[in-house]
């Protein structure tokens, strides 16, 4: 099928959920951001682009988000079709369309498409540079005890590996500030820390960090930094000139709500050279970002159903969600916080907080409190440990959230203070 008839082909799936978003924009047209927050008949229409299952209350969305149908049924599309004829239709059609996707996700991040590589995940790209930097024995790397684990993981096989040394820093849950946390980095540099790597947004209790600041601050005393982006892309308004990392991996199946098995990541164009990829490229790739991407046969049709969940962003408008998302954290939270033996594990202060947030139920193990969610109410939330630090559970509602479910979740959780775990 020639490329031009294969688009033609698609248009109609681009009516249906994608065209409710765009019907439920003028509705929130003339509201600000934040008047749209409250707004919930555009939030209701929202909601119907998503194939939920109503008999679960999804406040997971942390983990893997569900993809807008339009974005389901154009990954199916890509699929139908590629197996008509997997290899030439790969070939012909799902493999060059890596590069729209490149660059709608440049657009998006806001750097040159040619900086920017598609990965399957946050641990994919992440790993990719933590494992391909030329590290040698002594050389210390930084990061925090609230790091994901797989990041930590990486970390862990090259100090078993080169002998690097691998630094963790701890922080109060939540910090005092944004400045606290520049500062604990700050104290913990020695002459022989060569990488920083931190989260824009924590898995644990979803606390944001201060990237530009700590990462202005490394680059001045000429240590690279990474920034885990998994819970920082499409939940709020940036730019990459406003983290300006050297690196950066992000996940695209939680707040781009993209398929599951997507992400990117972000390399400085003068870096590229320098990072050895995971899978071998051919040496003429050096300085070409593209040669993260030497992976084989992938999951074409998932990776290019990317450009969908893009278009779907853009109909919600970035800052419509991160707002509603706001809106929604407050709202579980202010009714909760008078529960006996609740604590809240985050900041109301919006360059610390946005739609992720976590709490502790006193008497309450976190693995039984999300038992107990999920058995008595059908409830999900995840239950978050980090070793001899602390245990919460983190709430994450998403877009398609009502304000009924969160009141579900805030009848629960008063019945669970009432109840012995
Ligand atoms: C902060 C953070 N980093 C990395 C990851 C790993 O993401 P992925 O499953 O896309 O590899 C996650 C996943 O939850 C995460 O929360």
């Amino acid at each position: 099928m020639h490329r031009r008839n294969f688009l033609a082909s698609t248009v109609g799936f681009q009516t249906g959920a994608l065209a409710l978003a765009q019907a439920a924009a003028p509705a929130a047209a003339t509201e600000s951001a934040d008047q749209s927050a409250r707004n919930e008949s555009y939030w209701r229409q929202i909601r119907q682009a998503f194939t939920l299952d109503p008999n679960i209350i999804n406040l997971n969305a942390g983990t893997i988000s569900p993809a807008p149908r339009h974005v389901q049924d154009m990954m199916y599309r890509y699929m139908e079709l590629a197996s008509l004829q997997p290899a030439y239709y790969s070939d012909e059609l799902l493999i060059p369309q890596v590069e729209r996707v490149r660059r709608r996700l440049a657009g998006t991040f806001g750097c040159d498409p040619e900086e920017i590589a598609v990965m399957r995940n946050a641990t994919e790209a992440l790993q990719a540079v933590q494992l391909g930097l030329n590290l040698k024995q002594g050389d210390e790397v930084l990061t925090t005890t609230q790091d994901y684990p797989s990041t930590l993981t990486g970390w862990r096989q090259r100090q078993a590996r080169d002998g690097i040394v691998l630094k963790t820093i701890s922080f109060p849950t939540p910090p005092p500030s944004p400045d606290d946390l520049l500062h604990r980095f700050e104290k913990a540099i020695t002459p022989r820390t060569r990488v920083i790597l931190f989260c824009q947004v924590t898995y644990t209790t979803g606390q944001m960090f201060p990237v530009r600041q700590i990462c202005e601050m490394a680059r001045a005393k000429g240590i690279e930094t990474i920034v885990d982006g998994a819970h920082g892309f499409a939940q709020f308004p940036f730019r990459y000139a406003d983290l300006r990392c050297d690196y950066y991996g992000s996940s695209l199946h939680k707040w781009l709500m993209a398929p599951a098995g997507t992400g990117f990541l972000f390399v400085r164009r003068e870096k590229i050279g320098k990072v050895w990829p995971l899978n071998a490229a051919p040496l003429e790739l050096k300085e070409n970002i593209r040669k993260f991407e030497a992976t084989g046969v992938s999951a074409f049709a998932i990776r290019s159903a990317i450009t969908d969940a893009i278009d779907f962003h853009e109909a919600v408008t970035v800052e419509r969600k991160a707002a509603r998302l706001r809106y929604l954290r407050q709202y579980w939270t202010n009714r909760v916080q008078s529960i006996p033996g609740v604590r809240i594990l985050n900041r109301d202060d919006p360059a610390m907080s946005c739609g992720l947030g976590a709490m502790t139920l006193e008497g309450w193990d976190s693995n039984k409190l999300t038992g107990y969610l999920m058995k008595e109410y059908r409830v999900h939330v995840r239950s978050r440990y980090v070793p001899n630090e602390f245990h919460c559970i983190r709430v994450t509602p998403n877009i398609y959230s009502t304000l009924e479910e969160l009141e579900t979740f805030v009848n629960a959780v008063e019945r669970a203070a009432k109840t012995r775990a």
